[in-house]
Formats: C-alpha cells, structure tokens, sequence
C-alpha cells in the first residue's frame, strides 16, 4: 500500500510538472533552446552542415521576414519575424542584430515581444529626425529617434501600433495608445513608413491582405493617419498580399527620369509556386499609385522559390544614396520543415536596387551590395576541370553565345548530391537545377528546376552565383534576371565543374571563396 502511495506520488508529480511545463512554451522552449544550443552549437557556432557563413542566420529559433530596416547613427538594423521559443513559426516577436557594413551582424535581444496575447507581426522602423511623434528626447541638440510601425496580431484582428527607441533601438517602449489604426479587420498588416518630402507627412503603405489590396495612410506624426488611396486588386492574386513596401528609383541611374517602385508580395500563387515577390512600377505623388502598366501585367522580383517578404532600408544617407533590400530565403511551402538543426530561416545577402529600360519596358535589377567583395578571400581561381568548391563562394561566369544547348557550372559531393546552375542556350532561360540536391527526405515542393527568362547583350551573358552552405543566389545581366533557392545537400556539397559551354569559345568562370562573418570555418 505504502508503496503504491509513493509510486502515485511520483506520477502525480510528473503529471503536474508536464502541465506545467506544456502551458508554459516560454520556460520549455527557453530550456530546449539551452540545451540544444549547448550540444549542438556550443562548440561550434554557426558551423553547422547547412548553416551559411555569409547570410544571416539567427542564433537559435525560427525567423521569417526582414523587419525594420533602418540605418541610424552608423548603424544598420536587421529585425525580423522571430520565434524566440522554438524552430517552428509561433510567439512571434522582433529578433535584433546591428550592423556598420550590412554583412558582419550583431546579435542584441529580442525588441518587441508578444504580450497579452498579441503577436508582433512585421513592420518598419523610420528615424522620427525632427520629432514629430513627440517621442524622442532630445540630447545636446539631437531631438531624433527611432520609431517602430508594427502589426499586432491577436484577438481575431490585426491593427497598425508603434513602439520607440532613444537608445538606438537598444530597448524598445509600446505606445501606452495602441493600436494607431483598428479597422476592425483580420488581414490588415505589414506597415512601411516613409517620410514623403513632397507632401511633407508620413506615409504608410499597408496590405488589405485578402482583398488583393495595398492601402496608403498619412500622417503629420505617425499617431494620427488618414486614409490616401487604395491599389489593387492588379497583378498576381491567387493568395494574399504581404508585406508592401514603396520607393523611388532613377531609372537608369538618371535622377530626372524617377519611377516608384510598389512591391507586394503573395502567398500562395507566386512564380515558382508557393510564396513570392511581385512589383509594380509607377507613379507617386503623395497620394495614390497610379501604375505604368495594364492590371493584367505581372513582374515577378525573383524567379526562385525561396525569395519572400523583401524590405528596403529606410533612412540610408542621401550621401550613400542606395536603395538596398533584404529578402526571406524560404517559402511558407516548407519553412516550418527545413532541415537544419537549433535554427531555421535565413535572409538574402542585401541587394542594391535599380531599374532599367530595356525593349519589354522598365525592369527591376538587383545586385549583391559592393560590401559583399570585401568578403573575398584567397587568390581567384579560374574553373577548368573539377574543382574544390569552398563552402562559401563567389562566382562570377561569362558565356559565350556558341554550339551548345545548356552552359553552366555543377555542384556537387561524393554522395551524388548536385545543384546545377546554367543557362539554355534555346530559350534562353536562366536556370538554378536542385532536382539531385538531396539524397535523404525532402519536402514535396523542394526537388524542382527554377528558370527565368535572360537575354544576349552582344553574344555574351554574365552570371554571379553566390554559394553559402544552402544558399544559392544567381544573378545574370548584372541583375536583370534573379534566382534565390535554398538547397539541403546531406553532405557539404565541395566540388565544381562545368556542365558544358565551357570550352565554348570565351566562356569562363572566376571563384573566390568568401570568408565567413561569423568567425566560423
Ligand atoms: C509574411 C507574413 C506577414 C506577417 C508575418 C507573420 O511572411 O505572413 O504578412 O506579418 O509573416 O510572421
């Protein structure tokens, strides 16, 4: 009997610590988090198999969207959609690093936490430079701040709320009066502010997620917003529209021929399936988009499949006058599935954006940030026969218009694991190949081939493939044509070779390896 009682004991126990444990994800995930670091990342940080050693990547946890892109003070800072209690999406909050060149990050804690059964969902962070908001605190003359535009996402809708920063964005206060726009709806999300000079007020530039629309606010200081205008439903709209952003952009680097550049994003219903990137080019005076070309026309930023929820940076210096962008490598297809261990999400290397004319109208052209060449290490290696492939490099291929059907440079291991990236000549297409990517499981959507239209300039074609562990991002024409995907080799995919084109007259191939940024072999 007595014996029966402490065995009943016991179990009780158990059972009241595992409810415990269960209703409290925070303790349990902080916990699982310390131990599957420790044994796992402990003695090797950001060394994983599949872990880049260039992109950023979070410590632990899951991440999805780039959020509050802004430089500040010397400073650029990455946010982002973050799970900080386990690897799939859930809790959502704003993860936080810093950076001086847009490659090396900081990591500092979480910014914005979920709190009273609201989530953070993604948003933008501006420089409040003269105040207005009535946040900031002035210093020695200094009367700028940082000021979050975010949604909140709980208690069945989702409302536009800010939070600011006097400690360049160290910590973070919620304004005691969110939300700052309730319509009472669902889907109504992913804020961009901006300053307009022009109508000198604050424009928001949010989604009606389910109504295929972007809807435009104003505000004198970031508290009170009118509604401007509304656009949309246009372009691709087989999913909800995410994640808008609005910016200008000379177009062919001419400063008096200027075009806005409106970019949505949707899921599902993109290019390659899944979620993906569009834009639409136009005009903004303020008030309304109005676009350059008929609803029906779709432009796809990316033609992979895992290029998601793209922010630009705000408040880059005029000095500097880039407009740079980050992208989510993945596809709600599979996030929550990717094979990586402690961590899982991964954002693009910064993009430099601009647009170019050319006979089809005007395009969208993105290109690594020059930073990136700092990262080049070693002597350049020209491509012949099969080569070692480091685990992070920078290629750069030129090919010659010739006989041949498909051009391009295979990477592979011993296991038969290979990602081809090349070009068909017949097309011509662009095309990144991860079909033998994988031997081991595999999500459904993963084994695919993504192609995106190029063209001749002269006979010749330039690419830039970028390789980090499980990232592929290819660049040809200087932009013209983009494909990021991510790959899942089971072992480290070390040797490249071209697949054909390359004894074509004046095709060549340059490698460096890059070297990481976080410090890790
Ligand atoms: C895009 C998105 C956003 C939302 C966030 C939630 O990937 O769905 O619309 O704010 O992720 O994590």
């Amino acid at each position: 009997m007595r014996k029966r009682t402490a065995v009943h004991r016991v179990v009780s126990a158990f059972r009241r610590t595992w409810r415990t444990w269960r209703t409290w994800p925070a303790l349990s995930g902080l916990v699982s988090t310390f131990v599957l670091s420790t044994l796992v990342m402990g003695q090797a940080p950001y060394s994983e198999p599949l872990r880049p050693r260039v992109h950023f990547t979070p410590p632990q946890n899951f991440m999805n969207d780039p959020n509050g892109l802004v430089f500040y003070k010397g400073e650029y800072h990455l946010f982002y959609q973050h799970n900080p209690f386990g690897r799939e999406w859930g809790h959502m909050s704003w993860g936080h690093a810093v950076s001086s060149d847009l490659l090396h990050w900081t990591h500092l804690p979480v910014a914005l936490r979920e709190e009273d059964g609201i989530m953070i969902f993604s948003g933008s962070v501006v420089v409040d430079s003269n105040n207005t908001s009535g946040f900031c605190r002035e210093e020695r003359g200094d009367r700028s701040c940082l000021v979050a535009v975010y949604t909140g996402h709980g208690h069945g809708k989702q409302t536009q709320n800010l939070a600011f920063s006097n400690d360049r964005g160290r910590t973070w206060t919620k304004y005691a009066r969110n939300p700052v726009i309730d319509l009472g709806l669902e889907n109504f999300r992913d804020p961009k502010a901006f300053w307009h000079e022009g109508s000198r007020r604050w424009v928001l530039v949010t989604v009606l997620a389910d109504q295929h629309k972007v809807r435009f606010f104003g505000s004198p200081d970031l508290k009170r917003w009118e509604v401007l205008s509304d656009f949309g439903p246009a372009g691709a709209t087989g999913g909800v529209w995410e994640c808008p952003d609005l910016f200008p952009l000379p177009v062919d680097g001419n400063p008096d021929d200027v075009r806005w550049v409106l970019d949505v994003d949707i899921n599902p219903g993109a290019l390659a399936g899944g979620s993906g990137g569009q834009y639409f080019i136009g005009r903004f005076e303020g008030t309304r988009f109005v676009n350059d070309n008929a609803p029906g026309v779709t432009l796809w930023a990316d033609y992979g499949k895992d290029f998601y929820a793209t922010l630009s940076f705000s408040d880059v210096p005029p000095a500097d006058g880039r407009r740079i962008w980050m992208g989510w490598i993945s596809n709600w297809l599979y996030a929550n599935e990717e094979p990586t261990v402690t961590w899982r999400g991964a954002q693009s290397i910064p993009r430099v954006l601009g647009l170019r004319r050319g006979s089809d109208g005007t395009r969208l052209i993105q290109t690594p940030v020059a930073e990136l060449d700092r990262l080049r290490t070693g002597r350049a290696m020209n491509i012949g026969s099969r080569v070692p492939l480091p685990a992070s490099a920078d290629v750069a291929i030129e090919l010659a218009h010739g006989e041949w059907q498909e051009a391009g440079l295979r990477l592979s291991n011993a296991a038969g694991e290979e990602v081809v990236v090349g070009v068909r000549a017949d097309v011509p297409e662009l095309f990144v190949d991860r079909r033998k990517s994988r031997a081991g499981p595999a999500h459904k959507e993963y084994r695919a081939r993504h192609a995106g239209p190029v063209r001749w300039i002269d006979g010749r074609l330039s690419i830039r493939l970028l390789f980090d562990r499980s990232v592929v991002e290819v660049f040809a024409n200087d932009g013209e044509t983009v494909i990021t995907d991510r790959v899942y080799p089971t072992s480290p995919l070390d040797r490249i070779e071209w697949i054909g084109g390359g004894s074509s007259t004046g095709a060549r191939a340059t490698m460096w390896e890059l070297a990481s940024v976080w410090g890790a072999r």
